[in-house]
């Protein structure tokens, strides 16, 4: 089929690369013009794993084009796809932006062509989309043209395997009274295995909103059960494991740690609370989701803090990891950032490292005082604690010994519960995780077996405020 795709973000690109690779004739048109000359000289302005082979390989079979002319890309489309941004960038709604890229593109749809909304839109504005397209049909004196929703459910890092194996399609019907919009769409997705779904825009757009609402809670929900696991001294992993077997739970989307970022969890819960608010609605269980969320990140901070005594004045602490989760350059609502603007609000200096050197540099920029580091190694050297941010396979993988032996106090504060706890206590270094305790290596220990040693997880230590220095934490632990 021949496919047109109006912005070339994330969602955009990824889409034209996949139904390029499902070997339909996708053109996609971008606005930006740097953005454009990037990809015309087959360079994706992001890091998402696979898609610069599938663009390059799709441009070269001549399925993928890329273009700055809205008007000429979209002539002789069969299916015109709306992937323009819809946040403000200030965890607000922008819907100015679909409305403009309407503007530009109804005008020029051929008679045959569907128009569908990949974007995600605010619940409060679907009701109004059918009739904006058909405002601007009727001032070109246009024939019908079926307007429909297709919410993507990609995760960043992911992005070409969610398309191409999805859980699932969702077609959302704004306006096609024949039906012929979603026989398109259906078509459109032949060869992609999973259900195709279609329901009312409606239905559709609270489907996207309803599973990033349940995904963000379940985190809160790991959250909140670690938080228990560490006042009475349980072990996270071994709680989520056995829950896990329950299949109405699954194990899944599970993991406890500094929370969720990105462009979508977060601003989706906000902006829910929000919008339900305006409309007199409460939503409470979101607002404790969101409440937890941003809780964990400071929770994070407090724990390091705890560890050094009581305080990071004057403590040199080392980041590992910048970007919201491994395998992209994202720094959206990144927990990373709020967190070394704390530890630098407490008067600690801070330096991180990360994969990415283009989100390293960016960080920098936003958070003034952000020192950064060549690599891992060169970011912990004397550094009185590390934390890690975000679990990129680089740091799962790094000789943590000889971390701990270039630091000048071997404290790590696992922020993602990504290491192995008696791994990092055998590697020397005081290890703390969200609801699997803290370990601290104490001479004691030295004739231990793992076994008792893992016994010797701290008991509500991080619910009483702290007065003494690391040694009193290990007194607390052995006590
Ligand atoms: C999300 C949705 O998963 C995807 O379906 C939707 O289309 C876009 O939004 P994304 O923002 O790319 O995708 O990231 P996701 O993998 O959902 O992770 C979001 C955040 O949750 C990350 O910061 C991640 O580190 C965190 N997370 C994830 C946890 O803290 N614990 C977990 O168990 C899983």
């Amino acid at each position: 089929m021949r496919v047109t795709v109006l912005g070339l973000g994330y969602v955009g690109l990824v889409t034209s690369a996949c139904l390029a690779a499902l070997e339909h004739e996708v053109i996609g048109v971008e606005t930006d013009e740097a953005k454009l000359s990037s990809l015309s000289n087959g360079l994706v302005p992001f890091h998402e794993p696979g898609l610069s082979d599938m663009v390059a390989t799709n441009v070269q079979a001549g399925r993928l084009r890329f273009s700055g002319d809205t008007a000429a890309a979209t002539a002789s489309a069969q299916i015109v796809i709306v992937a323009v941004g819809t946040h403000d960038g200030n965890g607000g709604w922008q819907t100015k932006t679909i409305n403009d890229c309407l503007v530009s593109v109804v005008p020029h749809l051929s008679r045959d062509a569907a128009l569908v909304v990949r974007s995600t839109l605010p619940p409060e504005f679907l009701p109004r989309l059918g009739a904006i397209v058909g405002r601007i049909r009727d001032e070109g004196d246009q024939p019908h043209i079926p307007v429909l929703l297709n919410p993507e459910f990609t995760r960043e890092g992911q992005a070409v395997s969610d398309f191409m194996k999805p859980d699932r399609v969702v077609i959302g019907v704004a306006d096609d009274p024949t039906g012929r919009g979603v026989k398109l769409v259906r078509r459109l997705y032949r060869q992609v295995p999973g259900p195709i779904l279609a329901m009312s825009g409606l239905d559709a757009a609270l489907a996207k909103l309803g599973s990033n609402l349940f995904l963000a809670t379940r985190i809160s929900f790991a959250n909140e059960l670690a938080g228990l696991c560490d006042l009475y001294g349980a072990d996270v992993e071994q709680v989520v494991a056995a829950m896990a077997y329950d299949q109405r739970i699954g194990g899944s989307f599970f993991r406890a740690g500094i929370g969720f970022g990105g462009s979508c969890l977060p601003h989706q819960v906000t902006m829910t609370i929000k919008g339900a608010a305006a409309s007199g609605r409460l939503t409470p269980l979101l607002a404790a989701v969101e409440e937890i969320n941003r809780g964990q990140r400071g929770r994070f901070v407090d724990r390091i803090e705890t560890l050094l005594g009581g305080s990071v004045k004057g403590a040199r602490i080392a980041l590992l990891g910048l970007t919201f989760k491994p395998e992209t350059d994202d720094l959206r609502d990144a927990p990373s950032l709020e967190i070394a603007a704390d530890l630098l609000a407490r008067g600690a200096s801070v330096v991180a490292y990360d994969p990415m050197s283009g989100a390293m540099a960016r960080a920098a920029q936003l958070v003034p005082g952000l020192e950064t580091a060549p690599s891992a190694l060169a970011a912990v050297e004397n550094a009185d604690a590390a934390g890690l941010v975000t679990e990129w396979s680089e740091f799962l993988a790094m000789d943590w010994a000889a971390a701990g032996r270039l630091m000048r106090r071997p404290i790590l504060v696992d922020g993602r519960n990504a290491l192995q706890p008696l791994a990092m206590l055998d590697a020397g270094l005081s290890y703390s995780s969200f609801g699997r305790g803290t370990l601290v290596p104490d001479e004691a220990d030295l004739n231990q077996t793992p076994r008792e040693r893992i016994a010797r997880r701290s008991l509500g230590l991080f619910e009483q405020p702290a007065t003494s220095p690391l040694f009193a934490t290990a007194q607390v632990l052995q006590d």
